[in-house]
């Protein structure tokens, strides 16, 4: 394998510290635990703000990690939540950081088993995951034919591509926006949520509402 060569076991994290040390990694003065802290509550806000999600709702979140937003969402709403993700340690993880019977992880290749026996979703977002993919674009179609129909996807990413490589990380041009509109009925671009790193992060990053 070459330098250059996509590589995700970057994702394999032995525990839960390690995995959060990936998910968000420290910046500047602000530790992992700082910004899960602070960028976390605004971000579930911006989603309850939008999507109405009750006790009846199932939502997938597509590179749950070890499920930091999926876990506030079923605390404050009781929401079903499939969480997927590409690293098997991440998914086993998320059920231990989860730890409720309204959440269930799976892989990529098992979102799209259940699509196949007729499983949709009342929403869905990804936080910081299409980014680091090899295929956003069919990640993106597996989204859409993920969602029940007026269903609703939200989408927090950079601007650009961070792939994963065994040296460290390979920035990439990508540019996401107009695959995600030409699929959906309609769409809007509030704010980023509030307390992300800092202002030059808010303005590398995109956040948007999608709707099928
Ligand atoms: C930066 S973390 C974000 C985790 C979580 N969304 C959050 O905000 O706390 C990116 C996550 O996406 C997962 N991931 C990366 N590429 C993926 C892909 N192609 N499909 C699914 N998950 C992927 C990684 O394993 C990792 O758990």
């Amino acid at each position: 394998m070459t330098e250059n060569e996509y590589w995700p076991e970057k994702f394999d994290v032995s525990d839960i510290e390690e995995a959060k040390r990936i998910i968000l990694t420290p910046e500047g003065d602000a530790s992992t635990e700082d910004r899960w802290a602070v960028e976390t509550p605004p971000l579930v806000q911006l989603l309850r703000e939008n999507f109405d999600i009750t006790e009846q709702s199932i939502l997938i979140d597509f590179g749950v990690g070890v499920g930091r937003v999926a876990k506030e969402l079923i605390n404050e709403t009781g929401c079903f939540i499939v969480g997927v993700d590409i690293s098997a340690s991440m998914r086993t993880l998320g059920n231990i950081y989860c730890y409720s019977p309204n959440f269930m992880s799976c892989s990529v290749e098992g979102l799209s088993t259940l699509l196949s026996k007729g499983f949709r979703a009342d929403f869905a977002y990804s936080a910081w995951t299409l980014q680091h993919s090899a295929e956003p674009k069919e990640n993106i179609d597996l989204l859409f034919n993920a969602l029940s129909d007026n269903g609703g996807l939200y989408i927090l990413n950079a601007n650009y591509s961070v792939l994963p490589v065994k040296e460290g990380w390979k920035f990439g041009t990508l540019d996401l926006k107009p695959v995600l509109e030409a699929k959906s009925a309609r769409y809007n671009y509030p704010p980023s949520p509030d307390n992300l790193i800092n202002e030059s992060v808010t303005e590398q990053v995109f956040s948007g509402f999608y709707w099928k």
